[in-house]
């Protein structure tokens, strides 16, 4: 079969490595891709949200599936531009439907799911200008510290915890004003949850569901979490501390409403959901909903899946994704991002990358990368992820390092503490 991949990160590339695998596939198409995935198939010109685009390239390259690794298309509708098109509406695309896509693209969407089907989650008041005063009153009983999140997509950036109740209050009306445009105009206003934060990565075909391997990502810029927020850093699967017992909790109180709400209320919903979840002492809270597989532990929980993952997309199409297997491989797997230096702030591209064919023994995936008069250089904040196997954490991690050493450009920076908290 031919299969048009969307996307262009170190997801896509993970995703594309892993559908490459796949005896059942011909012909892998990325749009738009980057210097990696070209390595996995063949990339098109076409942005992610182009659906006139993406119409005539699935027409023109006999396209069988659609998969959709960013959240973008999916908010913006790709599943239903696909369903409504005469001439498309045959070809499956793997990822929800827009109304799907508001359980990441609408905070106060996915707060109010989670209440209709207690879904464990932190106490919340969504706030408009219209209801400002309500919102002071419910951070005045709320103990530090305040989180505020902007309700819809904020490229990552939207959420605020803060120390300081005048700060919140004044930041609440910051965010009401437009701070993050027409994102904030909607403030979700949350109970702040002390604990550790893992990702549970689920594959549904709308009724039933596989558990991917869970990860944990490291968000934050610098070495023990300190600094600005980034898109990942780096991650490592399996999580100690997501053990049987807690993996028990989460499925019951967390991943089967979800996926049962999900159908009662009749939203299509074929694809990956990405829980964001918390353990606070042991109990499991949903932080956040992500309509799409997680960017960088995709490039950890890619290789642990040992199971043609194409044959699993095929079920989720299908209808019977409780017919397939999904097989684990049990050892380690851990991504350590290499970013440009500056990042997430101000930071330069163009930079040239050498020592790609030099690594041994890991995994390399292109995130932010592009070809230029035949030299593969940065293209993002994100640059590349060095993916490795261990039989322990440390071991996989230690090939990771050793080669994020051996690839170079100017001004890269890599967290060498990714894993740090886990035992
Ligand atoms: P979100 O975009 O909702 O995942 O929020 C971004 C990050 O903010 C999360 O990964 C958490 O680290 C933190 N966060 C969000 N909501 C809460 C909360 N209610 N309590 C504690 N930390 C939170
Ligand atoms: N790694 C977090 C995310 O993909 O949103």
């Amino acid at each position: 079969m031919n299969i048009l991949l969307l996307g262009s990160g170190g997801r896509e590339h993970a995703i594309a490595w892993k559908i490459g695998q796949s005896p059942k596939v011909k012909n892998l198409y990325i749009a738009p891709g980057n210097a990696g995935t070209s390595n996995a198939g063949t990339n098109l010109p076409i942005a992610a949200d182009n659906f006139e685009g993406l119409k005539k390239a699935v027409i023109d390259k006999d396209i069988d599936m659609v998969v959709v690794g960013p959240e973008d298309p999916l908010v913006k509708g790709v599943y239903d531009f696909f369903k409504n098109d005469e001439s498309l509406h045959h070809i499956p695309v793997i990822g929800p439907s827009k109304t799907g896509a508001q359980l990441e693209g609408s905070k106060d969407f996915s707060k109010q799911f989670m209440m209709r089907h207690n879904i464990p989650t932190a106490k919340y008041l969504s706030v408009t200008t219209d209801s400002i005063d309500n919102g002071i009153a419910f951070l005045q009983s709320l103990e530090a510290p305040f989180v505020l999140k902007a309700d819809g997509l904020a490229a990552g950036k939207g959420v605020l915890i803060i120390n300081d109740l005048n700060e919140a209050i004044a930041e609440l009306k910051n965010m009401l004003e437009g701070k993050f445009g027409a994102a904030s105009k909607t403030v979700v206003i949350e109970e702040f949850l002390s604990g550790i934060e893992c990702s549970v990565f689920v594959l549904t075909d709308g009724e039933h569901y596989k558990i991917l391997p869970v990860a944990k990502d490291y968000k934050r810029i610098g070495e023990g979490d300190t600094g600005l927020n980034t898109g990942g850093m780096g991650a490592v699967s399996p999580v100690s501390f997501a053990d049987n017992l807690f993996m028990q909790k989460v499925e019951e109180r967390i991943i089967k409403p979800t996926v049962e709400g999900l159908r009662s209320e009749n939203i299509d919903y074929k694809g990956f959901i990405f829980f964001g979840l918390i353990s606070v002492n042991g109990e499991p809270y949903t932080i956040e909903y992500n309509a799409r597989m997680g960017d960088p532990e995709t490039e950890a929980v890619m290789l642990r899946i040992k199971s043609d993952l194409v044959e699993l997309l095929e079920g989720v199409a299908a209808g019977n994704l409780d017919e397939k297997s999904l097989e684990i491989d049990p050892r380690y797997a851990v991504t350590v991002m290499l970013v440009s230096g500056g990042y997430p702030e101000a930071f330069e591209k163009g930079k040239v990358i050498t020592g790609l064919d030099k690594v041994q023994d890991s995994i390399v995936f292109h995130a932010g990368t592009t070809m230029i008069d035949g030299k593969i250089v940065s293209n993002g904040g994100r640059v590349i992820a060095v993916s490795s196997y261990g039989n322990t954490k440390e071991e996989a991690l230690a090939q990771s390092f050793k080669n994020a050493n051996i690839i170079t450009y100017d001004k890269k920076y890599f967290r060498s503490d990714i894993g740090f908290d886990l035992k």
